[in-house]
């Protein structure tokens, strides 16, 4: 009896410990940070337990709300290249320096991007000039990055492989070098792909994971897709009507009959980008050193030490057609909630301050979307278009936060 009460008291205290650890959020979620009597909530390292997931099956499986995601891939799922994929994924030796993962800029508890920084911080500290996307249903991109210049997977990885400012490796070989040197990943290619690793293997192996990072079946998608008429409050019903009534949300984040991807995979000036370029920086700048410490830096003495801030004119860097200057690729949506700060600059914190700028009708200029214009919604309906955003988030999302808790951090050579 004693034994059977001790196994099921350490039982109980496992399951706790998951629970505890599978938090979706910045390890310290600094809320009141901004206040003298600040107190940390900062969970420890120990209670990241995580439990390694059947991702081929989650990939495979049908998910309320999406399509198969096979029909947006060009090559079929596969358990040993997705493993394979996880563990590069999570490898700080794929940059220069050996401290650099994917995982570092694409954090998992924190939505697969990163909700503390606008905009991540890469190679030795170097600036980055946009704000990293989510990587949850990156599958079901047609495009890539926010201004669209990549539309394939396996392609991309070479971009933040070999960015500079990412993670700076000096070439392709060099990274292919790096890996060769690993007895397991050695092993892991001739078994996934009968290859050593090459540039077109590794991308694809990353490829493999990443779009298996599926996450839908939100509560939304319950309500809407599934008929379950209890998913959804009054408030977050009143919402979604005016997403796709009166603020005119769904005419660039589509929610079609069968499913919902919450973009039209186009790109759009919605002003974001005008006004950042545009709007001169103010002459001091606040920077919280302490809670409740602020401190005013004079911005002359910040250019001193720090780099300048990127000129970025959006779809225009890629085409070269000044109709296209500050276009953006519209995100999807799906896990809003978890992806805080918002924009491909980040510059808003809140979904309240993303509905609020809709709400005045963007920023005006000449290259303005025809489709952006003053919805004077009042304070409750903007709420309520805020509530119904924050629907979106999938019950899938602790499963593949407690697979990635679970992933080996590749940082010896074995
Ligand atoms: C230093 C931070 C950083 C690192 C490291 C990094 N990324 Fe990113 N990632 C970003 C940023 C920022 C963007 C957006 C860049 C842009 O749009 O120009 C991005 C974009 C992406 C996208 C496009 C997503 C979309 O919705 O269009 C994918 C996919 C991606 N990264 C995967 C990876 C993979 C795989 C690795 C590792 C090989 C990696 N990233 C490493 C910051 C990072
Ligand atoms: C004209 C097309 C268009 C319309 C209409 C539109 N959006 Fe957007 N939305 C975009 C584009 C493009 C972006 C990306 C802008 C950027 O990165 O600077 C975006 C970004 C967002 C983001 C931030 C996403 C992220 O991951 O950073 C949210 C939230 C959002 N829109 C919600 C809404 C809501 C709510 C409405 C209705 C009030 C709406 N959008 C109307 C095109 C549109």
């Amino acid at each position: 009896m004693k034994q059977l009460s001790l196994a099921l008291c350490i039982v109980l205290m496992h399951t706790t410990v998951l629970a505890q650890s599978i938090r979706v959020a910045p390890g310290d979620s600094r809320e009141g940070y901004n206040s003298g009597n600040y107190v940390t909530d900062s969970i420890s390292l120990e209670l990241r337990q995580g439990k390694a997931a059947d991702l081929l099956s989650h990939a495979r499986k049908s998910h309320l709300g999406l399509p198969p995601v096979q029909s947006f891939q060009p090559f079929a799922l596969e358990a040993a290249q997705i493993e394979l994929g996880r563990r590069l994924f999570f490898d700080r030796r794929l940059s220069r320096n050996k401290t650099m993962s994917c995982a570092m800029c694409h954090i998992p508890e924190q939505g697969f991007t990163s909700n503390e920084v606008k905009r991540p911080i890469g190679f030795e500290g170097r600036a980055i000039k946009r704000n990293a996307p989510t990587l949850l249903n990156v599958a079901y991109m047609q495009t890539l990055f926010h201004d669209a210049r990549e539309d394939n997977l396996a392609q991309q990885v070479w971009s933040p492989l070999l960015a500079a400012n990412e993670m700076n490796n000096p070439s392709v070989g060099s990274v292919l070098n790096q890996i060769q040197q690993d007895t397991t990943y050695r092993k892991l290619f001739a078994q996934s792909f009968s290859e050593p690793p090459n540039m077109l293997n590794v991308g694809q192996a990353l490829a493999q994971f990443q779009s298996s990072l599926i996450a839908a079946n939100s509560r939304f998608d319950q309500w809407y897709f599934g008929d379950n008429k209890a998913a959804l409050s009054a408030e977050e019903v009143t919402g979604f009507k005016l997403f796709t009534g009166a603020g005119g949300c769904s005419n660039c984040h589509k929610i079609e009959e069968q499913t919902a991807l919450f973009t039209d995979q186009q790109l759009h000036n919605t002003g974001v980008g005008y006004e950042f370029s545009m709007r001169p920086s103010s002459a001091k700048l606040t920077v919280q050193l302490a809670p409740g410490i602020e401190a005013q830096v004079d911005q002359t003495t910040v250019a001193q030490v720090g780099e300048a801030k990127a000129n970025d004119v959006g779809r225009y860097e890629v085409t070269l057609q000044p109709e296209d200057r500050w276009k953006f690729r519209t995100p999807s949506l799906r896990n809003i909630a978890l992806t805080a700060p918002y924009m491909h600059n980040g510059e808003f914190l809140t979904l309240e301050d993303v509905v609020q700028f809709y709400n005045e009708g963007g920023i005006p200029h000449e290259l303005l979307s025809p489709m952006m214009r003053p919805l004077e919604l009042s304070s409750d309906e903007q709420a309520a278009l805020v509530a119904f955003l924050n629907t979106l988030t999938s019950d899938d999302v602790a499963l593949l936060v407690a697979d990635a808790f679970a992933a080996p951090i590749g940082d010896q050579t074995e």
